[in-house]
């Protein structure tokens, strides 16, 4: 068995990831070392028993003992350690949740399902630094895998619903805190069926306006919604927006001339964990809805056509209904009035399952064959 180093495991991510690996049994066949930035020779976790005391996530000579280390541990983690252990010598399968490493000329974004043939190249060709890609493009992958794997796309644009656990945990219970502080700003008057709507909307607009804490979304995001998402780039992108363009080339392998432009607006939305997106494409070919449909169903066994119609888009094609599990509804996939070589779709992902644990545990999975 292979010995694995885990670097934050304690986190969301890192969490969703030992879940997944615990049920899956994937601890089965590897020998895990876990580490930690903050408790060194403490208690591994209880689900690893007989791993030994935590090592020191800071400790370049024990990393380097490893010939994988999965970490989830964040980008100012891997910023800081990462180069420290190349310059070191250690030539081991790095497996990254965070973007650092990303677009580097040497890494290759991880997303098995859609890329396997890159990564299996990648591995071939002495690539060592893997990294999950952004959440909301690993999950348009996934859902729309069908027509972009094709090279059935032109063009396509990707406006967001993003939900409050790609910020982190913080921003989560900061969210539902909201929610709270609002309806407890109204409770008396929704109690009583006789009271004046425009006067609820009043007292929640006030406690909107001045009383709830943002600390980490900035804005209030509870009954309202925040059109921007990570860095501002100074060209009228957002970093996320940036990602979607970039990240979709590299994970399918495109080169410049086959590249395909993917643009949109990133926008933060009251969902908890699950992202959502709605699609223009642009198609290279007419082809008929049935066709478009019965593409990205067969794509992979997560991606799953939700009929268009009322009745199956509002119980299939949600958060609620995809949060906690695997699938990759896609949805609302009709032609547009611009012309018959445009449609709309409309998907949504776990953005801590496919959107991140997932494709780490499966590249582990590829990395120990
Ligand atoms: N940047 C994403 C978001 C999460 O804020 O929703 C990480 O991919």
């Amino acid at each position: 068995t292979s010995s694995v180093g885990f670097v934050g495991y304690r986190g969301m991510v890192g969490s969703v990831l030992m879940q997944r690996m615990q049920e899956e049994g994937d601890f089965a066949g590897l020998d895990p070392v876990f580490f930690s930035t903050s408790q060194a020779g403490g208690a591994a976790p209880a689900f690893a028993e007989g791993a030994g005391a935590l090592k020191d996530a800071y400790d370049v000579d024990e990393l380097a003992k490893l010939p994988i280390i999965v970490t989830a541990q964040g980008g100012d983690y891997t910023a800081d350690v990462h180069p420290r252990l190349r310059a070191r010598g250690w030539d081991g399968l790095w497996i990254d949740a965070a973007s650092t490493l990303r677009m580097n000329d040497d890494s290759v974004i991880v997303l098995d399902p859609v890329n396997r043939n890159v990564i299996d190249g990648a591995l071939a060709g002495g690539t060592r630094d893997f990294v999950g890609g952004n959440c909301t493009v690993s999950c348009m992958l996934m859902g729309l895998g069908g027509l972009f794997r094709n090279g059935l796309v032109e063009w396509s644009t990707s406006m967001t619903y993003q939900a409050a656990s790609g910020g982190g945990a913080r921003h989560m219970r900061e969210l539902l805190t909201q929610f709270g502080d609002i309806n407890a700003a109204v409770s008396g008057e929704l109690a009583d069926p006789a009271s004046a709507i425009l006067e609820i909307d009043r007292k929640v607009l006030q406690a909107q306006r001045g009383g709830l804490d943002a600390t980490q979304f900035g804005v209030p995001l509870a009954g309202s919604l925040i059109p921007w998402i990570d860095a501002d780039l100074g060209n009228g992108q957002s970093k996320e927006e940036w990602k979607a363009g970039v990240e979709t080339n590299k994970i399918l392998g495109l080169s410049a001339e086959d590249r395909v432009v993917v643009d949109g607006l990133c926008v933060r939305v009251g969902a908890m964990r699950s992202h959502s997106q709605a699609l223009t494409l642009k198609l290279r070919e007419d082809l008929p809805v049935e066709e478009i449909e019965r593409l990205l169903d067969a794509d992979n066994e997560w991606a799953s056509v939700v009929p268009n119609t009322k009745d199956a888009t509002v119980k299939a094609l949600t958060p609620v209904a995809a949060s906690g599990t695997l699938d990759i509804p896609v949805g609302r996939i009709r032609k547009l009035e611009m012309g018959p070589r445009y449609i709309s779709a409309f998907t949504v992902g776990d953005q801590l399952l496919w959107g991140a644990a997932e494709p780490l545990r499966r590249m582990l999975l590829i990395a120990l064959g």
